[in-house]
């Protein structure tokens, strides 16, 4: 059994910041980090909740699809930067769409998070037979927390919201999930709960102060090496389980985070860019919200059409990496 995605939605916050507002606090400039990232704006949340995204990118995605939100059984909130430890994103969302009745749950798979949430989606599909519709939403409000003293990583991220409602269907769909938690020290927020030294004795390194609490940080080479092994990998591993190639596919979707991870992905797997989705220069690396808003502009834009095979595949923290691949 595959899916249908029967409706997109996306939720874009209204302030951008280019790379010439990072010259005013850090020493960069717009020429490094288009260069380096491909990267010339992203969009900045304030102080716009993250289940406020969530809930607007739903809305105009259960619009879209056409249903009755009552009849969604599942919401799953793909996000690494819920506003509250608990209650879950999800579960404001699911009233704030009037899904009264869905079960609902978040789902932290980092900047993988959309490719982990539709693959978790479907999986319920699959066993719940009453089950008519998942939604699946990645909401993210990076900009509160990236360390905007680190120019080597604050210049790469971006807040924005995407979501998508998705039903049963027999076309084509495969997917291969994976983790390498030898890699966690690679990308990490700390959270309030863990003191540096209990950190350091379970083998983590404690680049932090105190108050880089919460802080995103990265080793960027070691993630940078790993990504551009990983998307291929993703690619060919959801692929080869279902006899799909790579000339069957129109659009390679992949995870927004640094142009020249895309084109060495590209490369890899001997497609041309054209083929691949890239929506960075405009919104940065949105983390789990990247591949379904890039999704969604594909789509407004007449890129993605029905009918046509495409793949999802993405890399983040964990380090976690996965593909899908599914016709549209
Ligand atoms: N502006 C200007 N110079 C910068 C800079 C910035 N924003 N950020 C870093 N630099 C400097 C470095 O300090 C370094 O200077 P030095 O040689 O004097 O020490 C120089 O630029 C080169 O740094 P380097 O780290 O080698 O650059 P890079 O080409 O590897 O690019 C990243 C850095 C972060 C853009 C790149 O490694 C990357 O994209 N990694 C993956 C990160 C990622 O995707 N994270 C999220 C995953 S979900």
């Amino acid at each position: 059994m595959g899916i249908n995605i029967l409706g997109m939605g996306r939720y874009l916050p209204e302030q951008t910041i280019t790379n010439a507002d990072f010259e005013k606090f850090v020493e960069t400039d717009d020429e490094w980090i288009r260069t380096r990232t491909g990267i010339s704006e992203r969009r900045m949340a304030g102080w716009e909740p993250s289940w406020y995204m969530g809930s607007e990118a739903a809305k105009q995605a259960v619009e879209r699809a056409g249903i009755n939100p009552e009849e969604i059984g599942v919401v799953i909130c793909c996000t690494i930067t819920s506003d509250f430890l608990t209650p879950s994103m999800a579960s404001i969302i699911q009233h704030n769409i009037g899904a009264k009745n869905a079960m609902a749950f978040d789902l932290n798979a980092a900047c993988t998070g959309f490719v982990y949430g539709v693959d978790t989606a479907k999986r319920f599909l699959d066993t719940d037979e009453n089950m008519k519709y998942a939604l699946v939403v990645s909401t993210e409000a990076l900009s509160r927390f990236v360390d905007f003293e680190d120019r080597g990583s604050c210049i790469l991220f971006g807040d924005g919201s995407a979501a998508a409602v998705i039903e049963k269907s027999d076309k084509i769909y495969s997917s291969y999930l994976a983790s390498d938690g030898s890699g966690a020290e690679f990308l990490m927020a700390r959270s309030l709960n863990v003191a540096p030294e209990i950190a350091v004795d379970n083998g983590y390194e404690d680049p932090f102060s105190w108050t880089k609490m919460h802080k995103l940080m990265q080793n960027g080479k070691e993630v940078y090496k790993f990504a551009t092994s990983a998307l291929p990998k993703a690619f060919e591993k959801a692929a080869e389980k279902i006899g799909v190639t790579k000339d069957d596919i129109s659009w390679f979707i992949p995870h927004q985070a640094n142009v020249r991870i895309i084109e060495t992905a590209a490369k890899k797997l001997g497609v041309s860019m054209d083929k691949f989705i890239v929506t960075l220069d405009k919104f940065g690396n949105t983390s789990s919200a990247s591949i379904p808003m890039a999704m969604v502009d594909a789509i407004e834009n007449g890129t993605l059409k029905r009918g046509q095979k495409i793949a999802l595949i993405g890399f983040g923290a964990g380090l976690t990496y996965g593909g899908i691949v599914l016709e549209y």
